[in-house]
């Protein structure tokens, strides 16, 4: 018997377990020390009214004959899909029902979609780089090339027409810099796509932070991207989601490679390795797009928005580099005195007892760099702050 030896070619443990457990070890250590978390960009606001209501309904149905749901539809409920088609339209973006797959998350499906392409495509990354699109890849053996994000371009690299790929993974507002593309930027991206015959797979998880009205929330706002695109999102960063697990994809009519169309090679994928989310919790997902959870959902939006600002106001006084934290929960800081990612993790977690994520876990790129989430609670992140504030100051 042999095993996967790709697994040989992955670091030893996924960056979020790694400094959850280094973290954990400083605990044991300091059984006392009040540590903040600005570290694995998960929620702290409660879930909007609206959802948990709607949940509570759709629990109570499963005790009657009427209500209860066995399997539900591979692809999706259709009210849920439905509403998902009006939150593009809300915007004047074209996503139809049938087009759209839910899932229990951005996450799954991002890793899920490889099981369509061969394994000698090769696959394009920025760096750095959410490492669940590295990772991912590199288990099944797929040639990875990287597109360097650095201070120059703004983290925001732009495709190198000398380097051919099969696969583009783009996520824009960036996880982990916080950089949000511009509608030029993306369309000379999907340019670069069609060239190339390639698929961007591009991951709008944090299209409801963005502020500027002049960006892009979807990639199907950028002409010629329905041939070439297909879209993740989540609702684990916008209605706080991140346990109950709700998200979808998008895999447009005009997705179509030698003759195939993407969307029936992913339903044939999906159905015979996935049952579908669970009906109660696509019945919190459909409340979150309703008005009433729309309205819920820009609050805790705004409140995570002012962390960012108290992050950022906190890095401009002291006078460090970063990106993002506009248009973006996450704030990229260059580490201070010249430090590496993981010293800097120690300092700051020894002398400030913050917690963040180092960027050097991030990819080659990151080296050198640090971030931060605005995910904690106010009160949290003002303290962090202001320890961070005091120490290098
Ligand atoms: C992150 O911290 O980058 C995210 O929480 C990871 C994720 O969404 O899976």
């Amino acid at each position: 018997m042999k095993l996967n030896g790709f697994y040989d070619d992955l670091k030893d443990s996924y960056l979020f377990h790694t400094v959850a457990v280094k973290t954990a070890g400083y605990k044991e250590k300091h059984p006392d020390a009040d540590i903040i978390k600005l570290g694995i960009g998960d929620v702290t606001r409660p879930l909007p009214e609206a959802c948990v209501k709607a949940m509570k309904v759709a629990c109570d149905e499963q005790l009657t004959v009427e209500g209860f749901r066995g399997y539900g539809p591979y692809e999706g409920f259709d009210f849920l899909r439905t509403a998902i088609s009006g939150y593009y339209a809300s915007r004047g973006t074209k996503v139809a029902a049938h087009e759209i797959y839910v899932s229990d998350g951005a996450k799954s499906d991002i890793g899920n979609i490889l099981d369509l392409f061969d394994r000698d495509n090769t696959v394009l990354v920025p760096d750095p780089v959410y490492p669940v699109y590295v990772d991912t890849n590199v288990m099944c053996g797929r040639r990875v090339i990287y597109a360097g994000a650095n201070e120059k371009n703004g983290f925001l690299p732009m495709p190198d027409r000398a380097a051919d790929a099969d696969l583009i993974y783009i996520c824009s507002p960036n996880n982990p810099t916080g950089a949000a593309y511009t509608r030029e930027a993306l369309g000379e991206w999907v340019r670069y796509a069609a060239e190339k015959g390639a698929v961007i797979l591009y991951d709008a998880a944090y299209e409801a932070f963005i502020t500027d009205g002049s960006l892009a929330r979807s990639i199907y706002e950028i002409d010629g991207s329905r041939a070439c695109c297909i879209e993740f999102c989540s609702f684990s960063k916008n209605a706080g989601f991140t346990g109950e697990r709700c998200g979808w994809c998008v895999l447009p009519d005009e997705l179509v490679i030698g003759g195939k169309k993407l969307a029936d090679m992913w339903l044939r994928r999906q159905s015979t390795r996935y049952n579908g989310a669970p009906y109660v919790i696509q019945r919190g997902a459909e409340a979150a797009l309703s008005a009433e959870g729309q309205t819920q959902i820009a609050v805790n939006l705004g409140y995570y928005k002012k962390n960012a600002d108290v992050i950022g106001a906190c890095l401009d006084r002291l006078g460090i580099y970063y990106t993002g934290g506009v248009n973006s929960p996450y704030i990229w800081m260059k580490c201070p005195d010249g430090l590496g990612s993981w010293e800097f993790f120690d300092l700051l977690l020894d002398k400030c007892r913050v917690v963040g994520t180092p960027g050097e876990g991030f990819g080659a790129c990151g080296k050198g760099y640090f971030r931060l989430t605005s995910f904690n609670t106010h009160e949290k992140t003002a303290e962090a702050a202001d320890r961070i504030g005091k120490y290098f100051g």
